[in-house]
């Protein structure tokens, strides 16, 4: 928070207790400071927000009381050995996400990240993300705006570990899970976020509206990193009258990727 905004609450609050007693404080008001970054790098600030026509919406996840990794592979190695939710025990694998670090040893830092829900059968067998039927068309749609996961994307999902029945996840699975996310964003820090399904939306999001009412629009991960949300590939795959609409997601974030 920053200090007038302290300032402003502290005038207010005084004010109100000043109508409620009969009388007036003579103290001053206390120095406020502006809030400051943790040496992490975590700010403190409030519960990240987005607006979307009118309406605000908390985002649901914030790292600050949470294990900070140095590295990529230091994550990685604490996410491959996870057993902090119920997933773990039918998974064959754990899919952590996948970019040119590990597709072709690119040194660089992707600058974008593509999240969906979770493995599916095909992914926890080969223990990499979007390798099935859904991730075919999704490299599919990556390549139409010029990316893909070897050269300029990386791909993970909001749980690491395949929902039984490909199941959407639990909440608490998702809450369980979403400080791996969270570190991998602020590791890679890309320069922008698509999100993949009301899934991905409503984990990193909370929103009541799904991803038909939200689709195509900015919001701003930690009120920082764009992110934008299409409809997943496998819905694509359901229902073709979804592929213009989703079409017209990924120019827009061709777009704004460009203009970053
Ligand atoms: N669907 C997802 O959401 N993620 C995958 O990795 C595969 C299918
Ligand atoms: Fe751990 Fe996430 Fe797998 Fe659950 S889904 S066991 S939290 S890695």
């Amino acid at each position: 928070m920053k200090k007038c905004e302290k300032e402003s609450l502290y005038s207010l609050f005084r004010t109100a207790v000043e109508c409620i007693e009969g009388f007036r404080y003579s103290t001053a008001m206390p120095t406020f400071y502006d809030d400051v970054p943790l040496s992490n790098g975590t700010s403190v600030k409030e519960t990240p927000s987005i607006e979307v026509g009118g309406s605000t919406f908390e985002q649901t996840t914030t790292s600050s009381d949470k294990k900070l990794y140095k590295s990529f592979e230091e994550l990685k190695k604490d996410v491959l050995e996870c057993k902090l939710c119920p997933l773990c025990k039918a998974r064959k694998t754990v899919v952590f996400g996948e970019g040119p670090f590990e597709t072709v040893g690119a040194l660089e830092k992707p600058p974008v990240l593509v999240i969906g829900e979770g493995p599916g059968y095909d992914e926890d067998v080969q223990g990499r993300p979007f390798v099935g039927a859904s991730g075919k068309l999704l490299d599919k749609m990556l390549k139409s705006i010029g990316l893909s996961r070897t050269e300029n994307c990386f791909i993970t999902n909001i749980v690491k570990c395949r929902p039984p029945e490909n199941r959407n996840p639990a909440k608490d699975e998702i809450i369980a899970c979403s400080h791996f996310l969270e570190e991998q964003i602020r590791l890679l820090s890309p320069k922008i976020i698509l999100l993949l399904g009301t899934v991905a939306l409503k984990s990193i999001f909370n929103t009541t509206l799904g991803i038909s009412h939200l689709h195509g629009k900015v919001f701003y991960y930690h009120d920082e990193i764009p992110t934008i949300a299409t409809y997943h590939p496998s819905a694509l795959l359901r229902t073709e009258s979804l592929k213009r609409p989703a079409w017209e997601d990924l120019k827009f974030f061709q777009s704004k990727l460009k203009g970053l």
